[in-house]
């Protein structure tokens, strides 16, 4: 039996990362810029599959929820009408001695954490990214890279109500790309400058915004059960009077206990009529939906769901790490949920300078690669190569030896339990799909 690590630093995931080709430093060539990172071979999939299960989940498999991409660029209204012009901002101070920058709630006693220097008052920094629309640089063609998917969402109410026929209750989900300018973007990609969100906007009728923002808690704290989350590293926290957003009546954070303490993966808001009643406001337009049953026009009340795909990843990954020692020797294992797992399965042929084994190896792997993203490796011994796999999360690893010329089978090993069992070539991919929970 395998002992267990289940805890472990964020200097062992941020190497793992590197290592294995999951999460680099962006422009790492150039020493790097603040708060931005670059997912690489096996990081791309996770987020992916992150974000192909949650678009699943509250897209495909329910009927009253329909999905949007709408454009990083808005208009710069939009802005003035959310409130993040006025108030999307960060207390800030200076060091008057190393000149450093640092989130008030950031720093204790007035000190510079870095150098002890004396820090100037707090003031407040807006924390949207501004760009320029065209080809003049002036306050006209100002506008800023959106802080949120959300604003899309609220915008488009009235097309998507027109287009897709919906009846209160019922949601718009878009997944895509926010920007902050952070002022201490930090603990790797957690807290970072450009980042992805997956948003839900739902509209309910008001009276029933309670209710459904209870709903929505339970639904999205299962959510990252169901993909493997262990439950006592999840919480939830209501958001304090003071530390609610302008917008909001009621707060849920769901919070993953990190190497570096609790914090938020993701937010759940109770954002009543204000959104709509903004957007009206400042467009002249009316965004409300006619109610058949009282025959009036109501502003619905939006309940809002906000994930971080980068928070989610790192937490899955960190989650997911476990280190064993088996036979005496250290395994790096990453129990990724098979859903979110990098790669499914790894083909591997036992001796790499046998051809007729090489060549099975290969042709098996690419029938299954059209069912499951499958790996081909013969670069090491096998030992080796269990060990790359089981790092990245691989859940099936499939030998291929030299009895497989003469029986016809091959074995597949098992990530968590190392078990392995023999299985005749021609049931070998549907053994796997089985296993990957995909019968
Ligand atoms: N529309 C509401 C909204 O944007 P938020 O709590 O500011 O709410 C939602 O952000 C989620 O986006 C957070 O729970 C977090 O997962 C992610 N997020 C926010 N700021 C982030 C940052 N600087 N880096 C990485 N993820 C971030």
């Amino acid at each position: 039996m395998a002992e267990e690590k289940t805890t472990v630093d964020m200097d062992t995931i941020v190497s793992l990362c590197k290592r294995r080709g999951f999460i680099f430093q962006s422009s790492e060539i150039y020493g790097g810029v603040g708060g931005s990172w670059d997912y690489g071979p096996f990081g791309v999939e996770l987020k992916r599959n992150i974000k192909d299960v949650w678009w699943r989940d509250v897209v495909h498999r329910r009927d009253d929820i329909v999905g949007l991409d709408a454009g990083i660029l808005m208009h710069p209204k939009v802005w003035e009408a959310s409130g993040h012009v006025e108030s999307f901002t960060d207390p800030l101070v200076d060091c008057k001695n190393c000149k450093k920058r640092f989130r008030a709630d950031h720093v204790q006693d007035g000190v510079c954490p870095e150098c002890g220097g004396e820090l100037t008052e707090s003031r407040l920094f807006n924390l949207m990214l501004k760009t320029f629309l065209g080809p003049v640089e002036d306050d006209a063609s100002l506008t800023y890279l959106r802080p949120e998917t959300a604003q899309g969402m609220f915008v488009n109410f009235a097309n998507v109500l027109e287009a897709s026929r919906r009846k209160l209750p019922f949601g718009i989900a878009q997944i895509g790309k926010a920007f902050r300018n952070e002022i201490t973007p930090r603990n790797f990609t957690f807290r970072t400058r450009e980042f992805e969100q997956m948003e839900i906007e739902y509209f309910v009728k008001p009276g029933t915004d309670e209710e459904w923002h209870q709903r929505w808690v339970e639904e999205r704290f299962d959510w990252y059960l169901r993909y493997g989350m262990r439950k006592e590293y999840l919480r939830l926290r209501q958001h304090e009077g003071d530390e609610l957003a302008h917008y909001s009546k009621a707060t849920y954070d769901i919070e993953y206990l990190f190497p570096f303490g609790w914090a938020e993966l993701e937010g759940i808001s109770n954002r009543t009529d204000f959104d709509l009643r903004q957007h009206a406001l400042f467009s002249g337009r009316e965004l409300t939906y006619f109610d058949e049953e009282t025959g009036t026009h109501i502003v619905p009340y939006i309940i809002e769901p906000s994930g971080g795909i980068d928070r989610a990843a790192l937490a899955f990954l960190v989650d997911a790490y476990r280190e064993e020692k088996v036979r005496k020797r250290k395994r790096v294992v990453l129990q990724l949920h098979p859903d979110l797992a990098p790669v499914k399965v790894a083909v591997l042929p036992l001796l790499r300078n046998r051809p007729e084994l090489v060549d099975l190896a290969k042709e098996l792997a690419s029938d299954l690669r059209m069912h499951v993203t499958t790996a081909y490796d013969d670069t090491a011994s096998i030992g080796r190569l269990y060990r790359r796999q089981d790092e990245i999360g691989t859940p099936f690893c499939v030998t291929v030896d030299v009895d497989s010329l003469e029986d016809h089978a091959v074995t597949i090993r098992a990530r968590d339990s190392m078990d392995q069992v023999r299985v005749p070539i021609p049931e070998v991919r549907q053994t796997l799909l089985d296993g990957l929970g995909r019968g």
